[in-house]
Order: C-alpha cells, then sequence, then structure tokens
C-alpha cells in the first residue's frame, strides 16, 4: 500500500466525495485510539462497498507516520479511486490513499478542563441511515453550518436533524448528565460515531456509570446537569455554556471522566 502524492483529476473523492477519512491525534509516536479509527474505516468502506483488503499494512503504515511526526495530526484520507461512469462506480476500483500530516502541539488535559461556549446552529442534518455513522467525505452540511458563526470565543455549534433531535456538534459528539446519567444521541439515522465518543462510552462502563443512546431534543440540553463534546483530537471539552441560553459550572461526573479518559489515552 502507497499513500498518493498528487491527486488524479478523475479521483472519484474529488467529483462525488466517494470515500472516507479519519482524522487522529498523534502523542509520543503513537496513534491515540488507532484500532477504534480503522474500526470505523473498515465498517465504512463495507458500507460504501470500497474494498480494503490491507488493513494491517494501513495500520503499519500509519504507525510509521506517526513514529516519525512525534506529535500531531494524521489525516488518511480514501476514496473509492478514479473511474467509472458517471456516479456508477467501476466494476474493478482501485482504492487511492492519501496522507496528510499536520505537526503540531496537541491540547493537554489542563487546556480540556477549562470549558467551551457553544451555539445552537440553525442548519438541520437531513436523515440517511445509510451514511450514518460512518466518516464519509460528503461534508457539505458542516461547512455550512461551521460557517454559520465567526466568533473566536464560540469553539462549537450544536446540530439537531430534520426531526428537531439533537445529533453532535460540527466536528464533535455530545453527551449530557442527566440525574447522574450518561445520554448521548442515537447515531442511527445521520451524525459521525466518534472514536472519542465510543472511548468515553467505554469509559463511562469502566467506572459503572449509567450510560445510553436515546433520542434527546433542545430541551435535554437545557434541563441538563452537565454537557461535554469530544473527540479525537481534544479528548472530552465541558460546555460552560449554551450562547444566549445557558451556562453550566464545571461538572463532577465530567471531571471524573476526563481523569479517567487522560489516564489511558
Ligand atoms: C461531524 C463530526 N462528528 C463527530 C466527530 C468526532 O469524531 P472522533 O471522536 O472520531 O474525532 C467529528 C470529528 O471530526 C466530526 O467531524
Amino acid at each position: 500500500m502507497q499513500f498518493a502524492e498528487q491527486l488524479a483529476l478523475l479521483d472519484r473523492g474529488l467529483h462525488y466525495g466517494d470515500g472516507l477519512f479519519e482524522t487522529m491525534a498523534v502523542v509520543a509516536g503513537r496513534v491515540r485510539l488507532l484500532p477504534r479509527h480503522l474500526h470505523r474505516l473498515v465498517l465504512g468502506a463495507a458500507r460504501l462497498a470500497i474494498p480494503l483488503h490491507d488493513v494491517p499494512e494501513i495500520e503499519a503504515a500509519l504507525q510509521q507516520a506517526a513514529e516519525s511526526m512525534g506529535e500531531g495530526v494524521l489525516k488518511l484520507i480514501l476514496t473509492r479511486g478514479s473511474g467509472g461512469r458517471g456516479y456508477a462506480p467501476p466494476e474493478r476500483a482501485e482504492p487511492t490513499f492519501f496522507l496528510l500530516r499536520y505537526p503540531q502541539q496537541l491540547p493537554t488535559l489542563t487546556d480540556a478542563k477549562e470549558g467551551i461556549v457553544v451555539r445552537l446552529c440553525n442548519l438541520t442534518l437531513a436523515r440517511q441511515p445509510i451514511l450514518a455513522g460512518i466518516k464519509h467525505l460528503n461534508r457539505l452540511e458542516y461547512v455550512l453550518a461551521r460557517a454559520e458563526w465567526r466568533e473566536q470565543d464560540i469553539a462549537e455549534g450544536l446540530l439537531f436533524d430534520s426531526q428537531g433531535e439533537l445529533i453532535e456538534a460540527v466536528a464533535s459528539n455530545v453527551f449530557l448528565v442527566q440525574a447522574g446519567r450518561l445520554r448521548t444521541p442515537c447515531l442511527d439515522q445521520c451524525g459521525v460515531a466518534g472514536v472519542m465518543r465510543a472511548e468515553v462510552l467505554a469509559c463511562a462502563e469502566r467506572l459503572g456509570l449509567a450510560a445510553e443512546e436515546t433520542r434527546l431534543c433542545l430541551d435535554d440540553v437545557l434541563c441538563a446537569d452537565e454537557v461535554f463534546l469530544t473527540n479525537s483530537l481534544h479528548g472530552i471539552r465541558p460546555v460552560r455554556a449554551l450562547h444566549g441560553h445557558r451556562e453550566w459550572a464545571a461538572g463532577e461526573l465530567t471531571q471524573r471522566l476526563q481523569h479517567e479518559l487522560w489516564s489511558r489515552l
């Protein structure tokens, strides 16, 4: 397996968003949560029927890139490659892999403790169960949602679907704490099932905390005792305010989960 150095003009990733990606944190020369990233990639490839035979090779190549970078972000893009007639995929696709390296310092637990301000996005996500959960390359809804604000002090925007259900944030998953229970939206209709979301659910299980994937709406957010967001680069970020609606003090359960998570990342 080789990473492409250039993008072919006929690549289906460029034409149709026909592909997948993974954005991974690299710390101390290793990719954080690599098995979870690979698992989602394999799941996505199966959903899109993109042949993906060389997972151990991809894993080795990512590990090698992480070792040489030390700390930063790796972005793997996998497309169905070039060819086919219009939308019709080629009979024998030859996937293309791209790897982008962003050496940079990643947020620490101290950064993550500060808490963030989020807003409500006007854009609503369309439901499409076949694409729900996977990290495919079609991200226009998220581009438009992120274009809704420019204020530096607003870190994220909460996204709801066309039926008014809470789904996630623009580049994070969302958790609520209600009466000691951890609740996160079901992602069977739309949204990205984050690797950090899965890790937090596993952490909650280790700590013996009640956690559920369920249907949630804006009222649930407004009534929540604690709210936090997760993604692979930031881990857990407590929400200290929903702009124009509500503020939260630092939450005990969020802090417990942060410590448990960071002790293992
Ligand atoms: C739309 C969306 N949801 C959720 C996430 C969180 O996913 P992960 O925990 O895999 O970083 C991301 C990450 O970029 C995202 O773009």
